[in-house]
């Protein structure tokens, strides 16, 4: 299983709901990361996306307690491990983690490989974080983009696996 997420050097990933800074290149890279995979959200990671729909051309499992979530085109699970079970009978598709803190917090120890959009940016009024990888030992950078630059922010696409 994979992890996809843009964070900041704080790594922090979310304000209000929504995303840090719309960061068009980054868009296209999980796109193309993850078309014709399974993807792995929580509840609030769906209502963030337009009119709260799913992502096309990919299986939506969403991970929520609630009953009145009965959004078309998804998988709805009640628990992490119930997501990995439903994940599995996809057999032959990659598997992302797409988001957003809550799941990546309980998901990493599932994951082998992590995509991280590293934002070269502190946003202060961040309030969703995720763990930082480079504290943890088994996780390493295998590749590094160049660097990239969308309306003066600098970003890059940088590579972890657990080694
Ligand atoms: N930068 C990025 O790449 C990126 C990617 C994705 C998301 N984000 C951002 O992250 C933020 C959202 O993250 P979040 O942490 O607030 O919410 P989230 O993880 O998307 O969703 C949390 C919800 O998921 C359900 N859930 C999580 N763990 C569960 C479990 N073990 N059992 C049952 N249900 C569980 C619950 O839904 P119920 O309340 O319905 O039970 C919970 O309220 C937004 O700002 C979003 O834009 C950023």
């Amino acid at each position: 299983m994979k992890m996809i997420v843009a964070a900041d050097k704080n790594w922090g990933i979310g304000i209000e709901g929504g995303l840090l800074t719309p960061l068009p290149e980054d868009m296209r890279y999980f796109r193309e990361k993850t078309k014709g995979s399974v993807v792995i959200m929580g509840r609030k990671t769906l209502e963030s996306f337009p009119e709260g729909k799913p992502l096309k051309n990919r299986v939506n499992i969403v991970i929520s307690t609630s009953e009145s979530l009965t959004t078309e085109g998804i998988v709805k699970v009640a628990s992490v491990e119930e997501a990995v079970r439903e994940a599995e009978k996809y057999a032959g598709r990659e598997v992302f983690v797409i988001g957003g803190g809550t799941v990546y917090r309980q998901m990493l120890k599932y994951c082998d490989t992590a995509y991280i959009t590293k934002i070269d940016r502190v946003f202060d009024n961040a309030d969703t974080f995720i763990d930082n990888l480079d504290m943890l030992p088994e996780w390493k950078i295998v590749e590094m983009s160049e660097v990239k630059e969308y309306n003066g922010t600098e970003f890059s696409f940088v590579i972890y696996k657990r080694v």
